[in-house]
């Protein structure tokens, strides 16, 4: 029905959270999975590279064992995120430059290796995991922020570029989700923020994942390129 069977897929950050969520659904729909992550392990049944997405070269060497061992690859969802939260005039250098270097730079690094071998297939469809923060902006995540909206323009971009090709470009922007990035909140932060949210509550990370799935798809989204779609429960913030 997705016609993902056998479709080579990278996900960035698949070993847990909404990255995980992804590699599994994938795997549930036949689909050829490869996860690229830091540290610790996720779902066994996929192949596993650890490279480090803020290295082109380490990224470089990953997309080519993942070919090497499962063919060609046809969609990238690029996912790795991190957070360094702090108001902005207490963020330091570091703070700002790690979050732009994993979120944005690690994006392009997932990308732009592997971009003209979708061109010359004249096949593919890349998705960027941005937020509900690059979008509105958020009091304590400037640097969250510009490197989620910076992933937006990335992909709008790149939707223009690809689309001689056939290679499609999306984003997903989720609203607050169910995993290791928000377990941290305090309660009565969490508590403010789900009295925000429509449907009361936060995503869990298959909600997230459905809709990435659904921008993977040659079948249902054959027409959708340069598209964010938001998951955020009708969060408006
Ligand atoms: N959880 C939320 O509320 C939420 C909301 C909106 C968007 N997002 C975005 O969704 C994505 C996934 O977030 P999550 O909540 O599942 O977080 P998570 O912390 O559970 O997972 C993050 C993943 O990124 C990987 N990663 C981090 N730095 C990396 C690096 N340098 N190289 C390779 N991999 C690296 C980690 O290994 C992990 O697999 C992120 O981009 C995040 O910004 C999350």
């Amino acid at each position: 029905m997705f016609g993902l069977k056998d479709k080579v897929i990278v996900v960035t950050g698949g070993n847990r959270g909404i990255g995980r969520a992804v590699v599994e659904r994938l795997e549930k729909l036949d689909a050829k999975v490869a996860y690229i992550n830091l540290d610790g392990e996720g779902s066994t049944s996929s192949f596993q590279v650890k490279a480090d997405v803020t290295s082109y070269i380490q990224m470089e060497v990953a997309f080519k064992k993942i070919e090497a061992e499962l063919g060609s690859i046809y969609g990238v969802v690029c996912n790795a995120g991190i957070t360094r939260d702090g108001f902005y005039h207490k963020t330091t250098s570091d703070q700002w430059s790690e979050v732009i270097d994993v979120n944005l730079n690690g994006a392009y690094n997932s990308t732009r290796p592997i971009i003209e071998n979708l061109y010359i297939r004249k096949e593919g469809s890349i998705v960027f995991v941005s937020s509900i923060v690059g979008e509105n902006g958020n009091i304590g995540q400037v640097n969250y922020a510009a490197s989620k909206a910076g992933l937006i323009g990335l992909s709008k971009s790149l939707a223009k570029e690809g689309a001689r090709n056939n290679v499609r470009s999306n984003v997903i922007a989720p609203g607050f989700t169910e995993t290791s990035m928000t377990e941290t909140l305090p309660e009565k932060v969490a508590e403010k923020i789900y009295n925000a949210i429509p449907l009361g509550r936060f995503a869990k990370p298959e909600e997230i994942a459905w809709s990435v799935v659904y921008l993977l798809s040659p079948v249902m989204s054959s027409f959708i390129t340069g598209e964010v779609i938001r998951v955020n429960g009708g969060h408006l913030m």
